[in-house]
């Protein structure tokens, strides 16, 4: 069922209106530089409509995992001066938490100004979907939008319990992009249907897999995800990173769906990731005391004969720690080889923070891959046909 969106409604109807505008702005920022800001761009068309139509606007995002902590090296601060630039207009940051100040302050709100809240992650309530908190960043707005895709998998107190406190929940344009393009792929993909799964966070990533392995017609595994599978295969990952609580379920589905999912042959290990001198390619097994922090080459090639071959192809999640160059290249080749396969008439289709900053590394530009998704985890959990919390909340367009 489609969802309702923002210029679904009058135009007058945000006028005067405060609206709470859940975006994700968990982008890369190192030292307060931001690396990768495709997440915050992204959310400016709605965010420009909402001027435009005479909101006050409250946006809130999360930046990181800090576990109701407050972390500095987490505040939003550095994201709201960006969000500034992109607008052309003043962005105000209040940075201390949801006390009696900041309820004030958006109280005093004008029409087309904007305010940006702290990390809402910083409140235990957020993550764990708390009731009082939900009420609490409920009470500051009239309107509820939703323009966070990437946290859409989640239910947390600003992307799902907020929601039914307000008779208006809509989606902005992000969303309701996103929801367009990855129906179309989950709906109705051009065959051969390769799934492309790397990155480290291994339990969400497997998890998403039990159902994309019935979809796909190939799965690829790099990264973090794939020393879990070949751990359970028999073998050695030497110090690898691995999530053995799912090694029994990976196990059952190696047996099921052996003809489709690829795993490594050979790998880049290190000893650790600061001995990148002494980083070397192995074939299979990995030495004890040696981590895989990368595909091999002859992994890349087996790889990119797949991805040259198909109809469609989603990718989330790096081959390799992409950020340290030694160990780059495979995320590289396979960034490149699907922006080939665009050229080739494929449907390409990537998501995930680190996968947009990977292409960005690898050079791609962004008209040679069809569609980039803000979300990983959400596009593949949509992908696999699961609900998604922050979308199922939104109203249906019928609602009207
Ligand atoms: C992401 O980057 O995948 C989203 O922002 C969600 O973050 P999370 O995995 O920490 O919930």
């Amino acid at each position: 069922m489609a969802k309702m969106v923002i210029s679904d409604l009058p135009d007058s109807a945000f006028e005067g209106k405060r609206v709470f505008l859940r975006v994700d702005f968990n982008v890369p920022i190192k030292d307060g530089v931001i690396s990768e800001d495709y997440r915050i761009r992204r959310t400016i068309p709605t965010i420009d409509y909402l001027i435009e139509k005479g909101a006050k606007i409250i946006v809130g995002s999360h930046l990181g995992r800090p576990r109701g902590m407050v972390i500095p090296d987490l505040s939003l601060r550095p994201v709201s001066l960006r969000l500034s630039e992109l607008l052309g207009k003043p962005v105000s940051f209040l940075e201390y938490g949801l006390n009696d100040q900041v309820k004030m302050v958006v109280h005093e709100l004008q029409e087309g100004e904007v305010i940006l809240l702290e990390n809402l992650r910083f409140h235990k309530g957020e993550t764990e979907n708390d009731p009082e908190f939900s009420n609490e960043i409920a009470s500051l707005a009239d309107i509820y939008v939703n323009d966070a895709f990437g946290t859409a998998h989640r239910k947390h107190a600003s992307t799902y319990g907020m929601a039914f406190h307000f008779d208006l929940r809509l989606a902005g344009f992000l969303v309701n992009r996103e929801l367009k393009f990855l129906t179309r792929l989950r709906e109705n993909p051009d065959h051969p249907y390769l799934v492309i799964v790397g990155g480290s966070k291994i339990k969400d990533k497997i998890n998403a897999l039990k159902n994309l392995l019935e979809k796909a017609d190939k799965v690829l595994i790099g990264g973090g995800v794939a020393y879990t599978f070949l751990k359970a295969k028999g073998v050695n990952v030497g110090g690898s990173i691995t999530e053995d609580e799912m090694i029994d379920w990976v196990r059952e589905s190696l047996k099921e769906y052996e003809e489709k999912i690829f795993l490594p042959v050979d790998h880049v290990v290190s000893e650790s990731i600061e001995q990148r001198k002494a980083s070397m390619v192995v074939d299979q097994e990995i030495p004890e005391h040696f981590m895989g922090f990368d595909i091999g080459p002859k992994t890349v090639n087996l790889y990119a004969s797949e991805i040259k071959g198909t109809g469609s192809v989603f990718w989330n999640g790096p081959m390799g720690v992409f950020e340290v160059s030694d160990f780059s290249a495979g995320t590289t080749h396979i960034a490149r080889a699907i922006a080939l396969a665009t050229w080739r008439g494929a449907t390409t289709v990537i998501g995930g923070g680190d996968t947009i900053a990977a292409i960005r590394k690898a050079e791609v530009m962004d008209s040679e891959i069809v569609h980039i998704s803000t979300g990983g985890g959400a596009s593949l959990e949509f992908l696999g046909g699961e609900e998604l919390p922050g979308v199922s909340v939104l109203c249906d367009k019928k609602e009207q």
